[in-house]
């Protein structure tokens, strides 16, 4: 691409701020301390960096332009200007790297990928064109599940060259639904905090998908490709995938799951809401099979919670503290635009529980189904409690699940209901089996979505120790 090149060595990274951790040089990988995440926005000097190859660099701007083409009857190529040019809309939304927390995960048994503490996650104002716009331009509409030409997905290729990728750019793919979708807010972005982009997050355009786990975001923006299928590309079938504790790297089949979108929904409650429901609605259906739906029936309207992903980051995870009052403090987050319903804390090491404040924006409560949220962006909660002895604290995030509601319905058979509900059931079950108390239950070879509760030990600093706090 004109005005953007990619090295093929790690002589030209950008510079960073000193006090981030590195887990890995080359490629860069960093996460800051944990109490940078105490503030809402993310300043882009602690905000994570996760690289698969070395940063690109802009030679030249104003050749710079992104061509988008495939399944599409009239390809472009679209300058910066041209991007800049197009309605600029501003979404605050949290980045979150599959691998966050990884580390802890790899205690229980080993896993393979960089290792990130709780920190691989960071909320920030994006500026940019909104991709459905863009599409637009090339003859897609908005809300085309399907383009004329037969494209079901937006593939986004970048520049720099990753060894996964054999050499090869990094790339990844959204279904066009999701894409030309203006509520989805997917943005092209060139803006973070206000400012033109820097080199490690992207400089001059990424792609932004809220709510998703961050692999989706595509840096340094090359082509845009309207596609059949899902992308090929290694990030999107050999890697980020979820698998079940069972499989290892003797017997794993990356064809047997699909790549990972959302963060997943944690719940117990669904399940049993889809069951009660049945109950509810035809008591004498016996087992699944025999159960039919009729004409405009509503199936349900449950409000139902589900575990989203929460950590502590006012403590490490073995913190010694002086008598008194200790600030507990952190960021909940839930995939897919979802709420958070709550933040429950523990200071007992689970035997009882207490809800935390939530804010957003400045100290205003937070509620999880206010129209002013920003519905893409984490959550901080806090709490200030008196812990009187060394004990385990604990934080976990219920999460919003929107309401199910099937109205209009002819007839569905029942083999088509049925698979309807066993793919609830099986979302339930794959991507959560249960409430993820330890991290056993959602161990995965990759180490990747580790939704369980954070605990963190804190010890009572002895009077001789306490000089030194
Ligand atoms: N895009 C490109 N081109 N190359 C990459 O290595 N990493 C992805 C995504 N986009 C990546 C990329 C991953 S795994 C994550 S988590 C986010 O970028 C991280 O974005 P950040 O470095 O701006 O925090």
């Amino acid at each position: 691409m004109p005005g953007l090149t990619a090295p093929s060595d790690y002589s030209k990274e950008p510079p960073r701020h000193p006090s981030l951790k590195i887990n890995s040089k080359e490629p860069f990988n960093a996460e800051p301390h944990r109490t940078a995440l105490l503030s809402y926005i993310t300043p882009v000097d602690f905000f994570y960096k996760r690289n698969h190859g070395p940063i690109p660099i802009v030679n030249d701007i104003e050749r710079y332009c992104v061509s988008i083409g495939g399944l599409v009857k009239n390809p472009l190529e679209i300058s910066m200007s041209e991007i800049r040019k197009l309605p600029k809309y501003n979404v605050i939304a949290t980045l979150q790297c599959a691998g966050n927390r990884r580390t802890e995960m790899s205690k229980t048994r080993k896993v393979r990928g960089v290792g990130w503490d709780v920190a691989a996650v960071g909320n920030a104002k994006w500026g940019g064109a909104k991709l459905a716009d863009v599409l637009e331009l090339v003859g897609i509409s908005k809300h085309t599940s399907s383009s004329p030409l037969g494209g079901k997905h937006v593939e986004f290729i970048s520049i720099d060259k990753c060894k996964e990728e054999n050499g090869g750019p990094y790339k990844a793919s959204i279904p066009l639904r999701q894409a030309t979708n203006p509520e989805a807010d997917v943005l092209l972005a060139y803006e973070m905090n206000g400012e033109t982009l820097n080199r490690d997050h992207g400089y001059p355009l990424r792609v932004i998908v809220p709510g998703v786990i961050g692999a989706r975001s595509v840096k340094w923006l090359d082509r845009i490709s309207i596609i059949e299928d899902e992308c090929q590309g290694f990030f999107m079938q050999k890697d980020y995938k979820m698998f079940p504790p069972s499989v290892n790297w003797d017997n794993i089949n990356w064809l047997s799951r699909k790549a990972q979108m959302d963060f997943p929904v944690q719940d117990l409650g669904l399940a049993q809401t889809l069951q009660n429901c049945l109950l509810c609605l035809n008591p004498s259906a016996g087992p699944l099979k025999d159960f039919q739906l009729k004409k405009n029936t509503v199936l349900i309207q449950s409000h139902s919670e589900a575990f989203g992903l929460s950590a502590i980051c006012s403590l490490e995870d073995v913190d010694f503290v002086k008598p008194g009052k200790v600030t507990i403090a952190g960021y909940a987050v839930a995939g897919g635009g979802r709420g958070i319903e709550r933040v429950d804390i523990s200071v007992d090491g689970g035997r009882t529980w207490f809800e935390a404040q939530r804010c957003q924006r400045g100290n205003i409560p937070y509620q999880s189904d206010d129209l002013n949220n920003d519905k893409w962006a984490w959550v901080l909660f806090k709490v200030v409690v008196d812990v009187p002895e060394s004990t385990v604290i604990i934080a976990k995030a219920v999460c919003t699940i929107a309401a199910i509601v099937l109205m209009n319905i002819t007839i569905i058979p029942t083999d088509v209901f049925n698979s309807y509900l066993l793919a609830y059931l099986l979302l339930v079950d794959t991507a959560s089996n249960v409430q993820p108390e330890n991290v056993e239950v959602v161990w995965n070879l990759r180490g990747i979505l580790n939704t369980s509760w954070h605990k963190v030990q804190v010890r009572r600093a002895s009077q001789v120790a306490i000089s030194n706090l």
